[in-house]
């Protein structure tokens, strides 16, 4: 028996790593360009993807979660001076198929199997999830992918959170939430859910106006966390 009956997942850096795009066009010959500095592009893809979330729910300009990636990886790509379209194009393309972290399946089997209903909460279109859980084959582990379209605004709004109740039905006290985002963790703590911060790259902790319940290098403990 699990302590808590739902575990919810963000998508993009915790079952999806999203370096994984820039690394694999970085080892193609064909974009040697981006061999050198590759780490940078994305790095400098992911902050300003998010922070265009952050400042589009602030000023109440949604737009999906697809619109602010090609945003971001256009800023990152002009910032390393890499204006290579078909680079851009499969640095896109590869966005639809990311790698899942090779742990995922394992702790979302073992989660069902326990009897726990498990799901994705993204910022993430639904067109995106879709493909993305399709591609990395975890369809079959999820009871649910709820996308913050459903909400009309970005995380860490509480109107995002709240799609977690509406699906199942739950308390937030029912909900581990699992996030790589230490924001999001922190976000989704201040709202109400258990929550668990897998810090993959040890990070220190976000001062914001929660803190997550658990930290973690990956997500290999959630099964065992109360
Ligand atoms: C998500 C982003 C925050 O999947 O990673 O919601």
């Amino acid at each position: 028996m699990l302590p808590k009956s739902v575990y919810v997942f963000d998508a993009y850096g915790t079952l999806f790593d999203v370096n994984a795009a820039a690394r694999s066009a970085a080892a193609d010959p064909a974009f040697a360009s981006l061999a050198a500095n590759w780490p940078a592009v994305a790095a400098n893809w992911r902050a300003k993807q998010l922070e265009y979330t952050w400042l589009r729910a602030i000023a109440g300009h949604h737009c999906d979660f697809w619109q602010v990636t090609q945003d971001g990886l256009d800023w990152a790509l002009e910032t390393a001076k890499l204006g290579d379209p078909a680079l851009r194009q499969r640095l896109l393309e590869l966005y639809w198929e990311l790698d899942a972290f090779p742990e995922a399946f394992a702790v979302l089997t073992r989660l069902r199997l326990a009897g726990a209903k498990t799901a994705i909460l993204s910022n993430g279109s639904p067109a995106m999830l879709d493909a993305a859980v399709t591609s990395a084959g975890l369809a079959d582990v999820l009871d649910a992918v709820l996308s913050v379209e459903d909400a009309g605004v970005f995380k860490p709004h509480a109107s995002v959170y709240d799609l977690v109740g509406a699906r199942f039905d739950c308390t937030p006290n029912d909900v581990l939430f699992v996030s790589s985002n230490g924001w999001d963790a922190a976000g989704a703590a201040g709202y109400g859910f258990t929550t668990a911060w897998v810090n993959r790259t040890g990070a220190p902790i976000d001062r914001l106006y929660a803190t997550p319940h658990h930290i973690m290098n990956d997500l290999t403990p959630i099964p065992k966390v109360t």
